[in-house]
C-alpha cells in the first residue's frame, strides 16, 4: 500500500515539475538564430511520452534493486574480533572530531576560539561533535563523485548525538518548556553568535589578509558594520611568525533566509554547527550570516525608528540576530536602477551577494547558501576540501571535467584517468576567455598554448566559481531557464553554462565582474549561470565539486552514463536530452543532491531519530541501533524536525506535523 502510494507521488511529482511555469513576467532573449536542432518528436510529445513511461515504470533504472545503503544502525558496525566469544557486536568508541584534517594552515596557528558554553572549544568536550572512527557494515558507496576526489573525509559516520548533542539536541525532545530549559546546559536564547564570531576573528587577525577599508560614502543599506581593528599587536602564540605565514583569506557564508522562513529545529542547529565548526573551529576563517529578506517592500528597513531591529525580532531566534543582514527588492532595484526590472530575487540572489561584499572588504570568497541545505558530516571538513579541490585543480581540461556527472566506476581516477578520457573523447577544449560579442575579458590570459600545459596553469590559483552539480552546456538544452539571459546582442547563441541548485562558492574576483557586467553592459543572466557564465566569458578559474552522491539503489555505471552524461562526448550538457532537461529531471528523484530530492529529508530526519519511509526512528532503532548516516550533502530538506521556532518561543507537534 505504501509503495503504490509513494509510485503516485512520484508520478504527481512529474507532473507537478511539468506544470511548473517559470515567472510569466519575464521575457527571455529573443533572436533572429535558429533554435537547437529539432529533436525527433515535440517537446509536448516527448513530455507525454515520459510522463506515460513513468506510469509504466519504463525508466531503465525502475527496476535496479533498492537498498538500504543510506542509513545504518550502530548494530551494523562489524566491531567483533574473530576469536572474541560472545560479542554482540557494540558500536566502536565515539572520538572527538574536530574537522581539521583538511585544514589548509597548520591548527596549532590558529588561537581558539570560545563557544556558545562559554568556554575555549578546543577545551569544551561539551562543545565538541563526534564520529564513529569507521563505516558501518551495509553502507553504500556514493553513485557519483567521491570522497576521495572531493577531498571530504569518507572514513567516518555520525549519529545524532555524536553530531548535533553539542548544538541542543537535548532542547527539543521535550515538549513542556519549563523541563527543556532545565535539560538544557546552554540558554539559547542568550547566545550571540556575532559576537563569538567577531571576538574569534579579531582574536586570529593577525592571521588574515589585512583588509583593505572601503571610503565610508560607498557602503550603504548596510546593519551589520564589522570593525577593523588592524592595530599590530603582539603575536600570542610563538609559532605565529608573522613574516613566515602566508595570510589566511576569509570566506563568508550567507544563508538565504526570508520573512516568514519556517525556522524548524533541524534548521536552528544546522545554523548552530555552521557557525561552530566552520567559523569557531577555523578560528574565523569562515563567518556566517544571515541574508534575511524582507518581503514586505512597506517596511523602512533602513530608516524606520525600531527598524530593522523589530523585522529581526519577528522573524529570526534571538541567538542569530547579531548575525542577521537585512535588505528587500527595493533597494536590489535602487543599486542595480538600471536594470530595476531583472532584479527579482527567484533569479537573482547573486545581487544582494554582489553588494553584500562591496560592504565586507574582509572576505575574499563568499557563498550563498540555501538555507534548506545539509552536510552531515564536519562543516570545516567540508569548506576546507571545497577550497582545496578549487585551489588545486589545474586549468587544462577543467571545463570538459566539470561538464560531467563525476561517476569513478565509468571515469576512474578523477586526477588521472578522468583528466587524460575527457581530454580524448572531448574536442572543445576552453582555454582562457571564450570570445563572445560586447565583452571584453577581464581575466588572466593563459600562460602558454594549451598543447605546451602539462597541467601546470592555475594550479594554487583559488576558484572563482564552485557549484555542486556540473556547470553543462546549456546551448541544445530543455533547461527551464535556459533563455534567461539579457542585454548580449548574440542572444540565445550566447555560450554559457549552468549549475543547477544556486548554492555554491564565489570569489570576490567574478562577483567584481558580475557587478561590472550589470552596473556597466546592461547584461544580466539567470542565477543558475551567472558566475559560471562570466568566468567562460572572461577566462576566471570555475569548476564543479565532485562531493558524493548517493542513490536509492544499486544504478549500473552504463546507466548512470547513458542518464546523466547522455550528452555529445560523454557531457552531461548540451543536448536536447540532457538529464537537465525538464522531462528528465526524473531521474534525479531519489538522489540525495537535486532540488526535487526525495532522498534528502528521509536521511536527514532518520539520523535524527525519525521514522521516514517505514525507516528509523525509536522502533527500528531498538532493533538496529542508533541511525547511523556517513557525511553527506543532502538537498532540500524542509522541516525535518516538528519543534519550529515563532517569536512567543518553541512550539512542539506530537504528529510531526
Ligand atoms: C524514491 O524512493 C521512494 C522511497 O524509497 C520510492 O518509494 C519511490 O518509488 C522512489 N521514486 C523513484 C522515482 O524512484
Ligand atoms: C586550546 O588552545 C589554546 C591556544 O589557543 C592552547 O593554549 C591550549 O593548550 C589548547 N587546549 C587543548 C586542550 O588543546
Ligand atoms: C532521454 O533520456 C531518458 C533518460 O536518460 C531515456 O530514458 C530516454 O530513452 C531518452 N530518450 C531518447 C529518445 O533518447
Ligand atoms: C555547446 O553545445 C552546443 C550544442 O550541442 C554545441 O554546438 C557547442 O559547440 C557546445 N559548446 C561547447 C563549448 O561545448
Amino acid at each position: 500500500m505504501a509503495k503504490v502510494l509513494l509510485a503516485l507521488l512520484g508520478v504527481a511529482v512529474v507532473l507537478k515539475v511539468m506544470n511548473t511555469k517559470p515567472p510569466s513576467s519575464l521575457e527571455p532573449a529573443q533572436d533572429s538564430i535558429p533554435p537547437p536542432p529539432a529533436p525527433i518528436l515535440t517537446e509536448e510529445q516527448l513530455t507525454e511520452q515520459t510522463i506515460e513511461a513513468a506510469r509504466r515504470e519504463e525508466w531503465i533504472w525502475k527496476d535496479f534493486p533498492i537498498h538500504e545503503g543510506l542509513t545504518r544502525g550502530t548494530s551494523n558496525f562489524n566491531t567483533c574480533r574473530a576469536d572474541e566469544e560472545n560479542c554482540n557486536g557494540r558500536p566502536p568508541k565515539l572520538v572527538r572530531y574536530d574537522g581539521y584534517k583538511h585544514l589548509q594552515e597548520d591548527p596549532v596557528d590558529i588561537v581558539q576560539c570560545i563557544g556558545p558554553r562559554g568556554l575555549p572549544i578546543n577545551e569544551s568536550d561539551e562543545d565538541a561533535i563526534w564520529a564513529y572512527p569507521a563505516i558501518p557494515a551495509g553502507a553504500v558507496d556514493p553513485s557519483m563523485g567521491s570522497y576521495k576526489a572531493a577531498g571530504i573525509d569518507g572514513s567516518i559516520s555520525f549519529d545524532r548525538i555524536g553530531r548535533f548533542q553539542a548544538y541542543g539536541l537535548d532542547q527539543f525532545d521535550y515538549f513542556d518548556p519549563e523541563a527543556e530549559r532545565k535539560a538544557s546546559d546552554v540558554d539559547w536564547d542568550k547566545v550571540k553568535w556575532g559576537d563569538l564570531q567577531d571576538e574569534c576573528a579579531n582574536a586570529n587577525r593577525l592571521r588574515f589578509k589585512p583588509v583593505k577599508e572601503r571610503t565610508d560614502n560607498s557602503i550603504q543599506y548596510s546593519n551589520i558594520r564589522q570593525k577593523h581593528d588592524n592595530s599590530q599587536k603582539q603575536p600570542p602564540t610563538n609559532s605565529m611568525d608573522a613574516g613566515r605565514m602566508s595570510k589566511v583569506k576569509r570566506t563568508a557564508i550567507l544563508i538565504r533566509v526570508w520573512t516568514g522562513a519556517t525556522w524548524s529545529a533541524d534548521a536552528v542547529m544546522n545554523i548552530r554547527a555552521m557557525i561552530a565548526e566552520a567559523s569557531l573551529a577555523s578560528g574565523g576563517k569562515y563567518q556566517v550570516f544571515v541574508l534575511l529578506h524582507v518581503k514586505d517592500e512597506g517596511i523602512p528597513i533602513f530608516t524606520g525608528e525600531n527598524q530593522p531591529e523589530e523585522t529581526i525580532k519577528k522573524y529570526v531566534p534571538p541567538e542569530f540576530h547579531s548575525i542577521t543582514e537585512v535588505w528587500n527588492h527595493a533597494q536590489l532595484r535602487t543599486l542595480y536602477s538600471n536594470m530595476a526590472e531583472h532584479a527579482f530575487v527567484g533569479r537573482s540572489p547573486w545581487m544582494i551577494i554582489q553588494w553584500f561584499a562591496r560592504n565586507h572588504p574582509e572576505f575574499d570568497f563568499f557563498y550563498q547558501w540555501e538555507f534548506d541545505v545539509r552536510f552531515t558530516g564536519h562543516y570545516l571538513d567540508f569548506f576546507e576540501a571545497v577550497s582545496n579541490f578549487g585551489r588545486e585543480q589545474p586549468r587544462k581540461g577543467i571545463w570538459e571535467r566539470a561538464g560531467r556527472m563525476y561517476i569513478p566506476e565509468v571515469h576512474g581516477e578523477y586526477n588521472t584517468d578522468y583528466r587524460i578520457s575527457t581530454r580524448e573523447e572531448d574536442p572543445h577544449r576552453v582555454w582562457g576567455p571564450v570570445s563572445v560579442e560586447g565583452v571584453l575579458p577581464r581575466g588572466p590570459k593563459p600562460p602558454r598554448a594549451q598543447d605546451e600545459d602539462n597541467y601546470e596553469w592555475g594550479v594554487g590559483e583559488d576558484a572563482d566559481w564552485i557549484g555542486f552539480l556540473p556547470s553543462f552546456n546549456v546551448t541544445g538544452t530543455n533547461w527551464w531557464f535556459r533563455d534567461y539571459l539579457w542585454g548580449y546582442p548574440q542572444g540565445r547563441s550566447t555560450p554559457r553554462r549552468a549549475t543547477l541548485i544556486a548554492q555554491g562558492r564565489v570569489s570576490r574576483r567574478v562577483l567584481d565582474i558580475m557587478n561590472y557586467e550589470n552596473s556597466e553592459n546592461g547584461h544580466h543572466i539567470d542565477a543558475e549561470m551567472f558566475p559560471q557564465t562570466m568566468c567562460l566569458h572572461h577566462g576566471l578559474k570555475s569548476t564543479s565539486f565532485p562531493h558524493p552522491i548517493f542513490a536509492d539503489r544499486h544504478w549500473t555505471p552504463e546507466a548512470l552514463q547513458s542518464t546523466f552524461n547522455g550528452g555529445p562526448f560523454g557531457q552531461s550538457g548540451g543536448h536536447w536530452n540532457s538529464s537537465f532537461s525538464k522531462w528528465n529531471e526524473f531521474a534525479w528523484t531519489n538522489m540525495t543532491w537535486y532540488y526535487s530530492s526525495q532522498q534528502a529529508m528521509p536521511v536527514y530526519q532518520r539520523l535524527l531519530g525519525i521514522t521516514a519511509g517505514e525507516t528509523g526512528g525509536p522502533e527500528w532503532e531498538d532493533a538496529y541501533g542508533r541511525t547511523v548516516v556517513r557525511p553527506m550533502l543532502l538537498h532540500p530538506v524542509k522541516g525535518a524536525k516538528a519543534a519550529k521556532w515563532s517569536p512567543e518561543g518553541w512550539k512542539h507537534s506530537m504528529s510531526g506535523k
